[in-house]
């Protein structure tokens, strides 16, 4: 069984408890991954990867167009497998599990805004937002109590009712970030989650995410462009090229 002990780890920490208050917020590790390698066909997209995100952290990565940062994300977030590299999620490792125990893992404790939202067109916004809770099994009308809520918070309480096609890019975005955060999950995968959003509206949601690592002790890894939001992130991991830049 992988065991990981790093400066994250709560075997490290007990030692020293006398000086906790000096260290780290962080006391574990959430989600390793080691030597992620990626190809398509010809093209070398990820080439070794590795990173180590701890429990309630927000981490943001950043690079250019084509470094490799949504393949990696949808490797991370189990929606694409790895040609090799080893993935562990709270002590678990994912790159070995399949079928109907990986979809029911992911849907429980992983979610997953898209780049390019993914919103089911049939759906009204707020059945869009229910549809991981109803997966899941839990009661319809909790559901879509916190679905309002989450709608509400994002400033959608008046387009509950509308399609996406009745949305706008920016709605669409929210209504994908309300429908991630549905199920509590342990770890949010964002890809470009402001990238359709005015500067108002990008800071608002960078600010929600860390109130519910700080209510929740949500994990947040984001990929972003703007600069801005990246620095108000715990930390920034730089791709470029199909690895990750030394910090
Ligand atoms: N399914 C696929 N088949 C073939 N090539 C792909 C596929 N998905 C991505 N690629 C290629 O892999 C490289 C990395 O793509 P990726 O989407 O991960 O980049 P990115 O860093 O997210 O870029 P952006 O900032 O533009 O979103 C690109 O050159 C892309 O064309
Ligand atoms: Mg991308």
């Amino acid at each position: 069984m992988e065991t990981t002990k790093s400066v994250y780890s709560t075997g490290f920490k007990g030692l020293f408890t006398g000086f906790a208050a000096f260290l780290p917020q962080i006391d574990f590790c959430m989600l390793i991954a080691r030597n992620i390698v990626k190809a398509y066909g010809d093209l070398q997209v990820l080439k070794g990867v590795g990173l180590e995100i701890g429990e309630g952290e927000v981490v943001s990565i950043v690079g250019s167009s084509g470094a490799g940062k949504s393949t990696l994300l949808h490797i991370l977030g189990t929606l694409d497998t790895p040609d090799a590299g080893e993935i562990i999620f709270d002590g678990k490792p994912l790159h070995t599990m399949r079928g109907s125990t990986l979809a029911k893992f992911r849907n429980d404790h992983i979610g997953f805004v898209f780049q390019f939202h993914h919103l089911l067109p049939e759906f009204t916004a707020v059945e869009n937002v229910c549809i991981p809770g109803w997966i899941a099994g839990r009661r319809k009308k909790d559901v879509e109590t916190r679905a309002l809520e989450l709608l509400t918070m994002l400033g959608l309480k008046d387009r509950t009712e509308n399609k996406p096609g009745m949305l706008s890019g920016g709605e669409q975005q929210r209504v994908a970030v309300a429908r991630a955060l549905i199920n509590n999950p342990r770890i949010v995968f964002a890809d470009e989650p402001t990238g359709n959003l005015d500067s108002a509206n990008a800071r608002y949601l960078h600010r929600l995410f860390m109130r519910l690592r700080d209510e929740f002790k949500q994990t947040f890894l984001i990929v972003t462009h703007n600069e801005e939001l990246a620095g108000m992130s715990d930390r920034i991991l730089h791709m470029k090229d199909g690895r990750m830049l030394e910090s």
